[in-house]
């Protein structure tokens, strides 16, 4: 549904996508994961025909971004990394006003903004002006925004960046409800726990370049494990624990990293910790984190810290 290939794009001589490959099957849903500048927000805008591409091309439902774009219009919703909405408008005005919009009639736009508003489990709120919406909510009421056309493929741009985790968790239901209805989707973000939540493939992005693509499981795999991070009370026990788990770990101080495969290899090391009788100070359970990800990938630290 989604076909990109040799993506390029410069600003002002600096080059910011170095040569995208993407494919994303109908129904399907895959997360473009990468930090800030990576190239995210330019991939998308060049999908949803707002910005030219300088090389490549880019088929959505078999129509080219570039010479057929009401083509691509038609089929495709968008909500972008910043809201769309009118802030003094309720949810329910501002979804009739993008449907007629989109050309509904007055009544077919109604129907539509009620549908929507059930859907998006945003019913209570509909009355309220935007601007007393949590963020939460109002990324609810971009997502049902942006499925006022019904388009069979949607562009979601980091839809739960700033959002607590209760209402990214709502947000995630969300675009869960949509992938039941077969939308094929394609949705930006920089955190692995929501590409691993959301999506059947990954793309990892850095630099403008996919660096690696597979399912969120497969990453994870290449990244490695969990780790328990063990810190000892004092340096005989952190000595007596270091001989117990002689598999490969890592230690620095008073703490010991040892990588587990869920909660039994967690169980099992404190009890042979336990047996020892090498007491545990500290204890915590390390997932691999979007550092981690892009650590093992590239080998360079990410975000902030590479640039
Ligand atoms: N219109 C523009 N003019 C010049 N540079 C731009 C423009 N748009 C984006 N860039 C640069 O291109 C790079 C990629 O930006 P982009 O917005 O695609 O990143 P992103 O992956 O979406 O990041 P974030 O996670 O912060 O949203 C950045 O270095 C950005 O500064
Ligand atoms: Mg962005």
């Amino acid at each position: 549904m989604i076909e990109v290939s040799g993506l390029r794009k410069a600003f002002g001589g600096r080059e910011v996508l170095g040569g995208v490959d993407l494919t994303v099957e109908r129904g399907s849903v895959v997360s473009l994961l990468g930090p800030n500048g990576a190239g995210k927000s330019t991939t998308v805008r060049i999908l949803t025909t707002l910005l030219a591409p300088d090389a490549g091309t880019v088929r959505i439902g078999g129509f080219d971004v570039v010479r057929q774009v009401p083509d691509v219009r038609r089929i495709i919703g968008v909500t972008g990394q910043q809201t769309g909405v009118d802030r003094l408008l309720t949810g329910y005005e501002n979804l009739v006003l993008m449907g007629r919009l989109f050309r509904l009639g007055t009544a077919a736009a109604r129907r539509r903004a009620s549908d929507l508003l059930e859907r998006f489990d945003l019913t209570e709120a509909a009355g309220r002006p935007v601007k007393t919406y949590s963020g939460g909510l109002e990324r609810r009421l971009d997502l049902a925004i942006s499925m006022i056309t019904a388009p069979p493929v949607l562009f979601l741009d980091e839809p739960t960046t700033g959002l607590d985790p209760r209402s990214r968790a709502g947000v995630w239901e969300t675009v869960r409800d949509l992938l039941s209805g077969g939308v094929t989707v394609l949705l930006t973000t920089q955190y692995l726990e929501e590409a691993d939540e959301l999506a059947d493939r990954v793309a990892v992005i850095d630099g403008g370049r996919v660096v690696a693509e597979g399912t969120p499981a497969s990453l994870k795999q290449r990244v490695g494990s969990e780790r328990l991070d063990l810190t000892f009370a004092t340096a005989e026990a952190f000595e007596v624990a270091r001989i117990v788990l002689d598999e490969a770990h890592t230690g620095e101080g008073l703490v010991l990293s040892v990588p587990v495969d869920g909660a039994r290899d967690v169980r099992e090391v404190l009890e042979r910790l336990d047996r020892a009788g090498a007491e545990i100070a500290d204890l915590a359970l390390t997932r691999p984190s979007l550092d981690d990800v892009f650590l093992s990938l590239t080998g360079s630290p990410t975000i902030g810290a590479a640039r």
